[in-house]
């Protein structure tokens, strides 16, 4: 039984063991295909070896057809992976295969995979071709992948594998595209490929239509023979439906990370890969991933595409660990089985994020600066409680930043140990960026001197230099103008960090160099008092 996910106790474990499904990561052919999705070969290759990591068993490469780009990257992408089979899309066409083969040829696990749109729809208005027509297509095309089968065998590589596709399928008339199938088996075919191209199907039809394949599948006698599935989500339901074929016997399913792909995406990996972790007491399955890589996956894959990810997206989503409402809150710190199905770690989270707002009660504000290292008397929790609840009027929800800036700034004053006395700054056109700084310590002055690759970079360098701060990070850095026209004064607000600990300042002046020195100064002055207050605290009684 699964030890980490968080069991409701409502179903009983399965007694056998679980059966294997196959992932077939399909981001960097189907998932390049969403609008603006374009990756450069670099980010393939950085992709591939992410999806390495995470376990996959296939990673479609490309389309090499399509371009000698394209055949170029997938035959990089062949080159360096090794741990997975890696795929090339081909149409029946003689020259898509050979150009699929070709760009496999390094490939130490190669897969050829060769589909055909079977739909009345697709077959009359896309392709022009009779049933009749099409089923040949199938037999040529499925027996021209297979002969390398042999080609490569005797030249002592490895053997590739054959995927048939029927493009369309579930849309396709199922007497015609179970002739379809049995031709594809007969011909070398050993994965069939069952696509809802068009994100049109029900989990109910579907799972039908798998179980009517897997009979033909049976009547060939062919045992190494695998269904697979591979859903557009145009309704909503791609990874429903992927569930519902594996629950009807499919082995292998078809998806992308963070479920890119074209329009409404294909179904997400990292949902269908928990929903199997999750579920396995009733559907049984389970996958090769490495459910820890999720996290990270998803990050550099929505980095490259520039495809950000929902919040309230399932699994990788900024929200999908996050409780805000009080009851919630109050379960969670009790048990967090009360609300979290799984938990974080098992995607490569470090923890479950409390999202504080105006739901939040007493104890998950105590609990949250508790975690953030305050320690505060009673009093003081009430004062801050009161503010916490009076800043969640106006603000939906509040960060750790919020909470520590209300700690810091509202209730207590924070005392000054960094005093800006004076900020000399150079730039322009022809002059590399320069600044002097001159801060008081503790009551004693020093100055530095930094160059940067602009004016306020430059005099961030040299404050860190002469306050002995180089460890901080700039996180965020805002610049507004308090009022309109040239003459306004220039508001800086800026984050800092450093060993997890964020720090807020804000400076105006007519300057924004100097009004950017007194943020930055402001927010080391925050975190010096921030240090002071999260230190340990000397036992009352010794
Ligand atoms: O959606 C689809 O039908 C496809 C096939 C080429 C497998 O992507
Ligand atoms: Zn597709």
């Amino acid at each position: 039984m699964d030890t980490e996910s968080h069991s409701s106790g409502a179903t009983k474990v399965s007694p056998r063991s679980p059966q294997l499904v196959r992932i077939f990561d399909t981001t960097l052919r189907d998932g390049e295909q969403s609008p603006g999705a374009t990756m450069t070969l670099d980010e393939k290759l950085r992709i591939a070896r992410k999806l390495e990591a995470l376990g996959v068993d296939v990673i479609e490469a490309g389309f090499p057809a399509a371009s000698q780009g394209e055949l170029e990257s997938v035959r990089e992408i062949a080159s360096v992976v090794s741990e997975c089979e890696v795929a090339g899309l081909c149409r029946t066409r003689e020259q898509d295969i050979e150009a699929s083969w070709q760009a496999l040829s390094a490939a130490k696990k190669p897969r050829l995979h060769v589909f055909i749109a079977t739909s009345k729809l697709h077959m009359e208005h896309k392709l022009k071709l009779t049933p009749v027509q099409v089923l040949e297509e199938v037999r040529r095309g499925v027996k021209h992948c297979a002969s390398f089968a042999g080609s490569r065998a005797a030249a002592s590589g490895s053997a590739p594998s054959v995927e048939f596709s029927a493009e369309d399928a579930t849309r396709t008339e199922l007497g015609f595209l179970k002739e379809v199938f049995a031709c594809a088996i007969e011909n070398g075919a050993k994965v069939l490929n069952i696509p809802d191209t068009v994100g049109y199907t029900m989990p109910n039809e579907y799972t039908h239509i798998v179980s009517e394949i897997l009979g033909v599948v049976k009547a060939s006698g062919k045992t190494d023979v695998i269904i697979s599935t591979h859903c557009h989500n145009d309704l909503g339901l791609a990874v429903a439906n992927s569930i519902a074929a594996i629950m009807a016997g499919a082995r292998q399913v078809e998806c992308c990370v963070n479920g890119i792909g074209e329009r409404a995406g294909n179904a997400a990996l990292e949902e269908i890969v928990m929903a199997l972790k999750v579920r396995k007491d009733l559907i049984g399955c389970d996958t090769r991933i490495n459910t820890r890589e999720l996290m990270n996956v998803s990050k550099l894959v929505s980095q490259v595409t520039g495809l950000a990810v929902a919040a309230s997206k399932p699994i990788v989503g900024r929200n999908a660990f996050a409780h805000e409402s009080g009851i919630h809150q109050h379960g969670m710190l009790r048990d967090r089985r009360t609300y979290e199905i799984m938990v974080p770690e098992e995607i490569g989270l470090t923890e479950s994020r409390m999202v504080l707002g105006k739901h939040s009660g007493r104890a998950a504000l105590t609990n949250r600066l508790n975690e953030l290292g305050y320690r505060l008397s009673g009093a003081q929790l009430e004062q801050v409680f009161e503010r916490f609840k009076r800043l969640a009027d106006r603000k939906k929800s509040i960060y750790d930043e919020d909470l520590t800036a209300l700690v810091a700034d509202d209730v207590f004053s924070v005392p000054v140990r960094f005093e800006l006395v004076s900020v000399e700054s150079r730039s322009g056109t022809q002059i590399a960026p320069w600044a002097r700084v001159t801060v008081r310590i503790d009551g004693e002055e020093h100055t530095a001197e930094a160059g940067g690759n602009g004016p306020v970079n430059a005099v961030v360098q040299a404050l860190k230099e002469c306050t002995g701060t180089r460890e901080v990070h700039m996180d965020e850095y805002h610049i507004d103008a308090l009022s309109g026209g040239s003459d306004a004064q220039g508001k800086v607000a800026i984050a800092i960090s450093a060993d997890g600990i964020v720090s807020r300042g804000q400076g105006t002046d007519m300057d924004v160099v100097i009004a950017s020195a007194k943020a930055f100064v402001a927010a080391l002055n925050h975190r010096a008092y921030q240090l002071e207050l999260t230190k340990p605290q000397p036992a009352a009684n010794a």
